[in-house]
């Protein structure tokens, strides 16, 4: 049979599968294998039946859904309308990424190998399930499987057993050619585009909202700074209900844009215009003409652990042997431990991994830019605000994520520690977001109660679901909140106190350190179990867990199960079908990040 083309479609939410996908693309192009890496929503589905030869990247996202760039793919997968042997023509593979300390782990893939395999597609091996939880990472299974995949390729496609694969070391060719032209920049801030009158704000054409207020609202001396941020988004056409999301994709600070232009000897003020070396359509993302500093400061992740396949390209590129040994154990099966060690334990990001590794840093190309560095994510925060109190404005609660590792600078979350440094009072802020449905609903029924258990940031999308409920007059609402201390990370205390003195709301709340003994919201469910059985089973009510521990919602579940049993007098098993009824009529939810 004639070399085949192949296809890589991924599916990614935060740009692990996204990154795998262009690995292999690479990994195809050493084999001279003609190849296509494309976004699942960058794909017509339609063409499926036409195509030879097909890889499938895909994560699972917290609660085993498909990603959000995989969504209307998967609408069209499983409509039942789809012929058996509709995909016979085709052979696959499906590599799922994914993490096992989540129930549901690699869910999507696997669920997404069944499906090819009964609309006929040849599975050329069974389904890959890389695990972030591995102690070397998911390349440890990654790496195994694609070598598997493409002997199985060879077997497929003997003629390629002629053709001689590039070398590691020989870089391949970029993917982007950089055109710079004779002018430079002006200084003053390109801004993100505003949202035009018809169009709501979407990924490609976020809102610029101006950022109105940026308050702590944990007590100075408190470890964790947590900020309520408030938007102005009139005119935006943005709107949302309670369990909504925004997304907001964060930029470089300054400092990191000037030391990134120092180490690669780039201008920031340099103007560039970009061209696809195969045709492939540019980052609409990207103005063009643009400046150095814009592709920095708002494209590349230069702030992220870099992934393998950025050492691959690095180690490629490099001509100082120092330096390109060391790149290269790295990227070699034996170095994996040593790569761990030295980057993702320590959480190292890209810019410092450029710092230590000077020379080669100095010698990369602008060309190769786009394809060392990936795209800055847009992070996602529950909404913490209503729209019906809080007209023409969006609330967000963010916790600003800082941590040691063994490094010697503390480690910072890009997206929280980014807005945290925004001040509004210092000159106007224009922040580019737009609005997600969640995955959390509320009853609509006037009586029916609901009980949330919103432990620290988990509160925010309660906060938003109280303000939205006690507007249309729902007044059957439980609130339990779990912070560390009364008078440190209390926040919204008075606001739920006014709910409660009228007559609005019932408030459990559990400081887990400011007595010896650890007290967190599941224990407060276990005491109010005759509360809880009453408001469950006689009164309908809805159930709703939020928050970024991960034990968290486990703990909580196992509590109400008690509780249910103690005042039910049900058995174990009784109560775990209560739940799961429960979780299946969507009188059980659960929303969590990380
Ligand atoms: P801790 O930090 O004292 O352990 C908000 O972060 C609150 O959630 C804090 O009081 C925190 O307590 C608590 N928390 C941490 N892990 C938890 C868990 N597994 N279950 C419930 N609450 C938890």
């Amino acid at each position: 049979m004639s070399a085949p083309a192949l296809l890589v479609l991924y599916g990614s939410q935060t740009g692990t599968a996204q990154d795998t996908a262009h690995r292999i693309g690479r990994q195809a192009q050493r084999r001279r294998v003609k190849v296509r890496v494309l976004p699942l929503d960058g794909y017509n589905v339609a063409h499926l039946i036409s195509e030879s030869l097909v890889l499938f990247v895909c994560s699972t996202t917290g609660q085993g859904d498909p990603p959000d760039n995989m969504k209307s793919f998967w609408r069209f997968l499983f409509r039942k309308s789809l012929p058996a042997g509709s995909l016979s023509c085709l052979d696959c593979g499906v590599l799922g990424l994914g993490d096992s300390s989540y129930p549901k782990f690699n869910f999507v893939a696997k669920k997404l190998h069944k499906r090819l395999q009964q609309l006929g597609a040849g599975m050329l091996l069974p389904v890959g399930l890389a695990d972030d939880q591995h102690d070397l990472g998911p390349d440890a299974v990654v790496d195994p499987w694609l070598g598997s995949f493409w002997e199985k390729v060879l077997v497929l496609y003997p003629s390629l057993s002629d053709v001689e694969p590039l070398r590691d070391d020989e870089p391949l060719p970029p993917s982007y050619t950089f055109h710079f032209l004779d002018e430079k920049a002006d200084q003053s801030e390109e801004r993100p585009g505003a949202g035009s009158e018809e169009t709501v704000p979407s990924a490609s054409r976020p809102f610029a909202a101006r950022m109105l207020s940026n308050t702590r609202v944990t007590e100075p001396t408190h470890f964790q700074d947590v900020r309520l941020i408030e938007f102005d988004i009139s005119g935006s056409n943005i709107e949302f209900a309670a369990g909504d999301v925004v997304m907001i994709r964060p930029q470089n600070s300054a400092e990191d844009v000037q030391l990134f232009c120092q180490l690669l000897r780039l201008d920031p003020d340099a103007i560039f215009t970009l061209r696809a070396t195969d045709g492939a359509p540019v980052p609409a993302r990207l103005p063009q003409p643009c400046s150095v500093r814009h592709l920095v400061e708002r494209y590349l992740d230069v702030g992220a652990v870099p992934r393998r396949s950025f050492f691959e390209l690095l180690a490629s590129l490099a001509s100082s042997e120092l330096e390109r040994d060391k790149l290269a154990e790295f990227c070699s099966a034996a170095g994996q431990d040593q790569l761990h060690g030295y980057c993702s334990r320590p959480r190292r990001t890209a810019l410092e991994v450029l710092a230590d590794f000077p020379r080669t840093t100095a010698e990369i190309r602008t060309d190769h830019l786009l394809d060392l560095f990936p795209e800055i994510q847009p992070r996602s925060f529950s909404i913490a605000s209503s729209l019906k109190v809080h007209q023409n404005r969006l609330q967000i609660l963010v916790a600003v994520v800082r941590y040691r590792t063994k490094l010697h600078k503390p480690r910072r979350g890009l997206c929280s520690s980014w807005l945290a440094s925004l001040d509004p009072l210092q000159g106007e802020v224009l922040v580019p977001l737009w609005v997600k449905k969640g995955s959390l609903r509320f009853p609509r029924e006037q009586n029916t109660p609901v009980v949330l258990v919103g432990p620290g940031t988990g509160v925010a999308p309660f906060r938003a679901a109280l303000q939205e409920r006690v507007s249309e007059g729902k007044t059957a609402n439980v609130l339990f909140f779990g912070c560390r201390s009364r008078s440190k990370d209390f926040y919204f205390r008075s606001e739920w106190e006014d709910l409660v003195a009228a007559g609005k709301l019932t408030l459990f709340t559990a400081f887990s350190r400011d007595q010896e003994e650890k007290v967190y919201v599941q224990h407060r469910v276990r005491e109010n179990a005759a509360l809880l059985w009453d408001l469950i089973a006689n009164q309908n009510a809805c159930f709703y867990i939020a928050g970024n521990a991960k034990l968290m919602p486990g703990a909580v579940c196992d509590a109400l199960k008690e509780a249910l049993q103690q005042e039910g007098g049900v058995s174990t098993q009784e109560a775990e079908q209560m739940l799961e009824a429960m979780e299946k009529t969507g009188r059980l939810q659960t929303e969590t990040w990380s």
